[in-house]
């Protein structure tokens, strides 16, 4: 009975097609494409097999830095995981089940070159590793699209400097041309990088290891510039010698959450948000879509370095040369979304990480939102308003690379939460698409099955498959999420309120 009553009032509410805060029914076009993601590290495991070299994760979770605590959570490493390794046939066929279109995985750059650089050659047993993943999803009518970097990288070159060091770019190109030329034939949607903002800002233990540190307020925006004239460089290599054969696709994809004015009405509040989008989006998309950084980021950055008495700036430029190189090579926008934050203008803090140069500070949650259980904001209204923004900006096709709920080890086959969460930002995204005209193409879940979180090790769980991690065969068993992903996909969205209700 309850159920009903439920249901009736949501029959009501969303039977006003197109209203802004109201659940449409309604479907996406017909070529929108369904999929799931992971990355090599959070799953594979395998991390001394057939050749494979060490990677900066490797290391990082086997040694500890912090006064001789370990770096991840409870000391735990990705050495096996969830042996994605040895049980990628198992994985494309939960991925069949869930009935989506394409499976979006990173190699392990380490496991094709192991030590990073082609000069001290490949290993062939890493290349046939993933032209067997790739034959399979094939097989099971699974399209790959593949990230070349989500974050491990081969130890040599993280010794070397990482992404501050400019010799890296050509390292990256060569390996992406092994990639290229191994699997080109196959695959046809490439990612260059995960999230560039997160490596080179957030956290040093993404990017750099010791001794080189983050906090000098110079250095994300030296790993930003390489990183762009790495993308840059493997780009044109795919499009001038690899496209016309192989005609596949490749964007990059850029993490961004939605910066919600504190006070909407407020114009401050509101230049504050789209500041805040520049510093975040535009600082890889500009370049790469216009040849420039965003203009707001020239005119903050260049003022604060001269005020800091710097020679030049702490945002580097892009020479003649380099602007062309780098401007149009983009065959569209990769987008991670997880949540909102509430922002207002600060001309007056200090603080060297994003907000002091953009001149903005972060205020506490709305106390109206609810959170995940390891605390994120849940705000579906905000994947629709940053869509908007990325649509509005660039007018450019947009693929939804990630987007998904995280919830502590003790999470359950039965998670309502997740679904619902699915249902809110999923609609939200199709209301981007019917209503405000966003060209997006496709949505990504995160992730296809529980596996390493980074610096939390297992301890969240983000998966619409559970992994059993104390049972040998690391058995995987979906979870309610998974089931009714798999009708969002099979509907194309939300034709009625009966199928997904
Ligand atoms: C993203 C990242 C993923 C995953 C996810 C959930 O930033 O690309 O690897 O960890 O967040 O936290």
């Amino acid at each position: 009975m309850l159920k009903f009553v439920f249901l009736s009032v949501l029959l009501l509410a969303g039977g006003v097609k197109g209203q802004d805060d109201e659940f449409l029914y309604d479907v996406f076009p017909p070529d929108f494409q369904w999929g799931v993601a992971t990355s090599a590290y959070q799953i594979e495991g395998g991390a001394f097999a057939d050749g494979k070299g060490l990677s900066n994760w490797d290391y990082w979770s086997h040694n500890g830095s912090y006064e001789g605590h370990c770096n991840v959570r409870d000391c735990q490493n990705g050495d096996v995981g969830g042996d994605s390794y040895h049980k990628f046939r198992e994985d494309a066929a939960l991925i069949k089940s869930m009935g989506a279109d394409f499976y979006r995985f990173s190699l392990s750059w380490a496991r094709i070159v192991p030590t990073g650089r082609v000069a001290d050659g490949v290993n062939q047993a890493g290349i046939d590793h993933y032209n067997e993943v790739i034959d399979n999803l094939i097989a099971e009518g699974i399209t790959p699209f593949i990230t070349l970097y989500h974050w491990d990288l081969p130890l040599p070159l993280t010794w070397d400097g990482s992404w501050l060091n400019e010799d890296i770019i050509e390292h990256f190109k060569d390996y992406a041309r092994i990639v290229f030329e191994n699997y080109g034939d196959r695959v046809k949607l490439w990612l260059s990088f995960n999230e560039p903002h997160v490596f080179c800002f957030a956290d040093w233990t993404y990017a750099y290891l010791n001794p080189f540190n983050w906090t000098q307020p110079v250095k994300p925006y030296i790993c930003s510039h390489n990183i762009l004239k790495a993308h840059a460089l493997a780009w044109r290599m795919y499009d001038s010698e690899f496209r016309p054969t192989q005609g596949g696709k490749m964007g990059i994809t850029l993490n961004c959450d939605w910066p919600e004015p504190l006070d909407p009405a407020n114009s401050a509040h509101v230049e504050a948000s789209d500041r805040s989008m520049h510093f975040h989006y535009g600082l890889y998309a500009n370049p790469l879509l216009r040849g420039e950084y965003p203009p707001i980021m020239r005119s903050l950055i260049d003022a604060k370095s001269e005020a800091e008495g710097r020679n030049e700036s702490r945002l580097p430029s892009f020479d003649a040369e380099w602007t062309q190189i780098v401007n149009g090579t983009l065959d569209f926008l990769g987008l991670n979304h997880y949540f909102a934050y509430k922002v207002v203008p600060d001309d007056n803090n200090e603080s060297i990480w994003v907000e002091g140069d953009a001149n903005i500070h972060i205020e506490p949650d709305d106390e109206s939102w609810n959170h995940t259980a390891v605390g994120w904001p849940i705000t579906p209204f905000g994947i629709r308003k940053v869509v908007k923004w990325i649509a509005d900006e660039y007018n450019y096709p947009i693929y939804i690379t990630e987007n998904g709920y995280g919830h502590w080890e003790n999470d359950t086959f039965n998670d309502p939460i997740r679904v619902e969460f699915y249902k809110q930002y999923i609609n939200n995204v199709l209301r981007a698409v019917r209503l405000d005209g966003a060209d997006v193409k496709s949505y990504t879940a995160w992730s296809l099955l529980d596996n390493y979180e980074w610096a939390s090790g297992y301890s969240v769980r983000f998966g619409v498959h559970h992994v059993n991690y104390t049972d040998p065969n690391l058995t995987r068993t979906p979870k309610a999420s998974a089931m009714y992903l798999k009708v969002v996909f099979a509907d194309n969205g939300f034709p009625n309120a009966t199928r997904t209700d």
